[in-house]
């Protein structure tokens, strides 16, 4: 993400993707390449990789109308640097990573400050299917549906106390597992916070699973937290550790690279990263580009938690 902002020729177009579309075209035997983009190819390429999915082979769609990414797309191109900066090698590379025993521990300014197994976090809420558009800073979405539940229920259980302001999440630290921990440029573990507003708002989530399976590594095994109208990389994977703060928690972006990447990071096709433009966005499996949305298309329900304030400055 920040050090290598050159979009290659394999962010055009991800090998899975193109692989997937020509599989697709042979099952089709000649069809218009026009109708490759829309939800036939989605539910053709999810229904042929996850046959035992109860949503794999349905035209799910987001609020706005739009299919969402088949789960191959969604689990072969991530951002996961505690494996690889290497999107397309992710899964790869994290496949073995051990997720049990998993403990999270909530903490801070709580009144029950609480160590939860990940089996507590499963079975005590209802996990809800939320299909949520991912953004990410690069210039690159989906269409994903998560399951999880509201990151509010977990802090309501916890009860935070009136000084807490803000909600501070970290990634787990284990060299072994996670080769990429030993690149001392970044300041490990991955760190990522919130205003308490936020955290308690009823879009974000901690999502356990996608299209109706266990989460995998890849995409933020056994926990990570989903914030559908910030730039992905708030959206922190595999959690050991929530805590409640009266101090604006300072994220492994903003350490490495201050002036790109501040605390809000809400996204704003008007406020451009300074080294590209996000007035647009490439959709994993689409071939133009689209309009980005001010707040990724939430705006109705979120723009309320930011009146007043300059986007500009507070990015
Ligand atoms: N969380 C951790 N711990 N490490 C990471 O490198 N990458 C972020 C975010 N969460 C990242 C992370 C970025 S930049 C994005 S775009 C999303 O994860 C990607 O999520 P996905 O791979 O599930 O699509």
């Amino acid at each position: 993400m920040y050090r290598d902002p050159t979009i290659r020729s394999s962010d055009i177009t991800p090998e899975s993707v193109y692989i997937n579309r020509r599989a697709f075209l042979r099952g089709l035997g000649g069809v218009g390449a026009g109708l490759l983009l829309g939800a036939c190819g989605v539910s053709q390429s999810s229904t042929e990789l996850t046959p035992s999915s109860p949503t794999g082979n349905v035209n799910l769609r987001d609020e706005l109308g739009d299919p969402v990414n088949t789960f191959e797309q969604i689990t072969t191109y991530n951002n996961f640097y505690e494996f690889t900066t290497s999107k397309e090698d992710v899964a790869r590379r994290a496949a073995g990573f051990v997720t049990r025993p998993w403990t999270v521990e909530v903490t801070g300014m709580v009144r029950q400050p609480r160590l939860f197994a990940i089996e507590d976090l499963l079975t005590m809420f209802d996990q809800e299917e939320r299909i949520y558009r991912l953004r990410c800073v690069e210039g690159w979405s989906m269409v994903i549906p998560w399951q999880g539940f509201p990151l509010r229920k977990l802090l309501d259980l916890v009860e935070p106390t009136a000084q807490a302001q803000y909600v501070r999440f970290e990634t787990l630290y284990d060299p072994d597992q996670m080769p990429g921990q030993r690149d001392r440029y970044f300041p490990w573990p991955y760190v990522e916070g919130l205003r308490i507003d936020e955290a308690m708002h009823d879009l974000t989530i901690l999502s356990t699973g996608l299209y109706g399976r266990t989460l995998l590594p890849q995409n933020g095994a056994p926990l990570r937290l989903v914030v559908p109208w910030k730039y992905g990389f708030k959206s922190i994977k595999s959690i050991v550790k929530i805590e409640l703060t009266d101090t604006m928690p300072v994220s492994l972006w903003m350490a490495v690279a201050p002036r790109e990447y501040g605390f809000y990071a809400n996204v704003n096709p008007e406020v451009p990263h300074p080294r590209w433009s996000q007035a647009t966005e490439r959709r994993i499996g689409e071939l133009g580009r689209r309009k980005t949305l001010l707040f990724n298309g939430y705006a109705e329900q979120v723009a309320a938690l930011y009146a007043g304030m300059d986007l500009r400055k507070h990015y």
